[in-house]
């Protein structure tokens, strides 16, 4: 007993095992099989594969396709309604049904005719119509004749088939030519039909063999004539295939496109395609995919390589989203499309080469790497520079002011429209160099001559308040003022952008005398009140006030029509105030420098009042700041005409053009004023405004009627002996030449 026990239990676990094996196996293929239904819904009911839209219950597939699973005849199977499903298939757009085969049968004995008429009713509103193609509506029998009757709104229609035969041997098997049997076509668009019998022809003459004559609409291809249909009651009660052509009713695809949510080609790459059978579309995956184009990413790539039939390659096969392409193997060319590929004949190449080349070309690859990587660097590293540059010299500061305060007319320029202004600061575009740095002639972008001042060193204390102080120096308006239309903070010194003064300085008027033009002592006292009341406008302007710092004969410049233009003001803050740093400034500016500043280093209002002091003197003496005197040393023009005041010889220094009787008078009230200037304490100097004052009221002491002609004889002693002033051309340049000095005496 024990070993047959054993025995039971053994093969009970080796079954127990091949169950699970199966299990396991059966998963697999469900796991591995790509689904066409919705997930988490029946893929299948019976033997029919229900792929989506069609689906089991309405929560499992499109509205209009939903079926239901019943169980019938021993097997689960798909029923709309009654109607039966055989297969669906979601590619062509057809499903196959069950339809009843309608019957008429002779009854010998009472002379009576029995029917069976089936009708196939689909809504029009389903998504099925009859296939015109593939079915034919279909007589057996041979006394029969039955009408295919189609009435719903859009179509009316009756078409009928007659089937006749003699006798049982005038039909052949296969043939559906008439005898015995009858097939027609129906029309597109249908999805609704009823038999009708003819009851004249009811197979009284034949039932002996033939008593029943039958129709259906029937699948071509599924019905094949056979004789004994007619001679036996084989279909009787039968159901045949008929073939439904099915689509997403009722819109085009260009409607339906425009419906994203209820547009069913939900699948990327599928496409659209209009239904050939009745209003509505079908979905189809684009070339290259597979799959169901109904459900999402249900088309997938079709692996061509995977699949020798799929594609046309003889050599290394690569697939790709959509398609595939095909190469030669290594070492071969050729056409691989074709099964052209030949064996290359100079790639037999030794390894050491190969190698070689290889490697040159990587090492290559690599330098070119670096070196870019090194240029970005250094791009970067500039790029932070300037940004360091443009806010230690308080750019942020200056642009938020520039923000508020519109149409200032002060514009922060970059580095590059600076050198592109002036050529990269050309040598050629020097216009002059100053205590502080350096002038150059610019063009800008908009055609404007604008002069660039470049300064030569800055102290850390002037880098951080530069964008205050340019703030205030944007803000300065003067009809004497030359105008600083903007600055640069990105480089290493700060650079300021002035207006364009056309006319030489005041120095080059009075000791190069260019222009030939005699100076009278009116003329010279215009532009040194013009220059006082630019000066007294910059000391009021702001607290603590705006020093100028450097003004000097050649930092009063001259417009068109003469006008003073008082330059460079700017500078002072780049002025050093430290020693280490003052000796650069000291050799532009002697002699006009104020003694107590060489002391204290220390700018005032009034270091400004004596420079103007030393310019008023080059004015009455024609004389430079710095002077030779025959062949002695260099002479200080101050200490010298101070010394020549107190000695009371002062009218040896005095220009010989402006000596005149009639104004050694004034001559003398301009001599006092200078010496006010001049004091060595600048506590006792006069205010630049009283300096002004001072001018203005000597310049009126002239205007007296009867001195209204004193200008002509003027013009007239100048042209009468023009060589004292100018070249020997002078005959040519007559009117210019008159011009110019009516221009000086007005200030026009
Ligand atoms: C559909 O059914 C017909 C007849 O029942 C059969 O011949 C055909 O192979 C079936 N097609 C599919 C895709 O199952
Ligand atoms: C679509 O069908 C509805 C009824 O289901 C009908 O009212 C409508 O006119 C149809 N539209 C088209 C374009 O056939
Ligand atoms: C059968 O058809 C014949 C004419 O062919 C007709 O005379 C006869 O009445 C029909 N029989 C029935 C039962 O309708
Ligand atoms: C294959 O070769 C034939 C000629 O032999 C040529 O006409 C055809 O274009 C080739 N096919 C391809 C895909 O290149």
């Amino acid at each position: 007993m024990e070993p047959e026990g054993n025995f039971v239990t053994t093969r009970i676990v080796i079954l127990w095992r091949l169950f699970l094996i199966r299990l396991l196996t059966l998963q697999l293929t469900f796991a591995l099989a790509p689904t066409n239904a919705l997930p988490g819904c029946p893929q299948r009911c019976g033997d029919v594969e229900i792929p989506y839209p069609f689906g089991i219950g309405p929560s499992c597939s499109r509205e209009g396709f939903t079926l239901n699973c019943t169980f019938s005849d021993g097997t689960y199977k798909p029923f709309l309604n009654n109607i039966e499903f055989l297969n669906i298939s979601f590619l062509l757009g057809q499903a196959r049904i069950a339809n009843g085969v309608s019957s008429q049968c002779y009854n010998s004995k009472n002379h009576s005719l029995t029917y069976n008429n089936w009708q196939m009713n689909l809504a029009a509103s389903s998504p099925y119509r009859f296939s015109s193609t593939l079915n034919k509506f279909t007589t057996v029998g041979c006394d029969t004749l039955a009408y295919i009757a189609i009435s719903d709104t859009a179509h009316r229609y009756r078409s009928g088939c007659v089937s006749v035969c003699e006798d049982k041997e005038s039909l052949t098997n296969g043939s559906c030519s008439g005898i015995g049997c009858c097939q027609t076509a129906i029309p597109k668009g249908i999805g609704y039909y009823a038999v009708r019998f003819d009851d004249n022809f009811n197979s009284s003459d034949t039932y002996w063999f033939s008593p029943c004559g039958y129709a259906v609409l029937v699948e071509e291809g599924a019905f094949e004539f056979s004789t004994s249909y007619v001679t036996t009651g084989a279909l009787r009660g039968r159901k045949l295939p008929l073939v439904l052509d099915w689509a997403v009713r009722n819109k085009t695809c260009r409607q339906a496109r425009r419906n994203t949510t209820s547009y069913a080609c939900v699948s990327d790459n599928s496409e659209c395609v209009d239904s050939g059978n009745g209003p509505g579309y079908l979905c189809n995956c684009s070339k290259g995919y597979q799959g169901n184009p109904y459900l999402p990413h249900g088309c997938r790539d079709i692996d061509e390589c995977a699949n020798k039939n799929g594609s046309s390659c003889s050599g290394v096969c690569h697939n790709t989203q959509g398609g595939y392409w095909c190469s030669c193997p290594p070492g071969t060319h050729g056409n691989p499309y074709n099964g052209t590929c030949y064996q290359n004949q100079n790639q037999k190449l030794p390894l050491a080469v190969k190698l070689a080349t290889g490697i040159g070309i990587s090492l290559l690859l690599i330098l070119i790497i670096f070196l870019c990587i090194h240029i970005i660097c250094e791009k970067r590293k500039l790029i932070k520079v300037k940004e360091k540059n443009f806010q230690e010299h308080g750019g942020k500061l200056l642009l938020e002011e520039i923000g508020k305060q519109q149409g200032l007319g002060f514009k922060i320029f970059t580095e590059e429209e600076l050198e592109q202004a002036t050529n990269k600061f050309h040598r050629n575009n020097i216009l002059g160099h100053g205590g502080y740095g350096t002038v150059y002639k610019g063009i800008l972008k908009d055609n404007r001559v604008v002069a660039i001042k470049k300064a030569k060193i800055i102290g850390e204390r002037q880098k951080k308040e530069f964008g205050k102080e340019m703030l205030i120096l944007s803000q300065i308006n003067h009809k004497n003022i030359v105008k600083l239309l903007g600055c640069c903070l990105q480089v290493e010194v700060p650079i300021l952008v002035y207006e364009y003064v056309s006319n030489g300085t005041l120095f080059q008027l009075i000791h190069r005398n260019s222009h030939g033009i005699h100076l009278s002592l009116e003329a010279r006292l215009r532009i040194a009140l013009e220059s006082a009341e630019a000066l007294a406008y910059l000391h009021s302007l702001a607290s603590p006030p705006i020093i100028h710092g450097d003004i000097k004969s050649s930092n009063i410049l001259l417009d068109d029509h003469f006008t003073a233009k008082v330059s460079d003001f700017g500078a002072s803050m780049l002025a050093p105030r430290d020693e280490a740093q003052f000796v650069t400034l000291v050799q532009g500016t002697c002699g006009y420098l104020d003694p107590e500043y060489l002391q204290t280093y220390q700018l005032t209002t009034k270091s400004d009042v004596y420079s103007f002091g030393v310019v008023l003197l080059e004015l009455i003496t024609g004389k430079k700041a710095l002077y030779f005197e025959g062949n002695e040393e260099e002479t200080n023009l101050s200490s010298n005409f101070l010394s020549a005041m107190k000695e009371n010889r002062f009218g040896e220094l005095l220009d010989d053009r402006i000596k005149n009787d009639e104004e050694m008078e004034r001559i003398s009230e301009i001599a006092q004023l200078a010496k006010a200037c001049l004091n060595v304490k600048g506590e006792e100097r006069p205010l630049m405004k009283e300096v002004a004052e001072e001018l203005d009221r000597l310049r009126k002491m002239k205007q007296h009627p009867w001195d209204q002609h004193s200008n002509p004889t003027e013009i007239e002693s100048l042209l009468s002996n023009p060589s004292s002033y100018c070249g020997a051309e002078i005959t040519s340049h007559y009117s210019l030449e008159k011009k110019a000095v009516l221009n000086i005496e007005s200030g026009r």
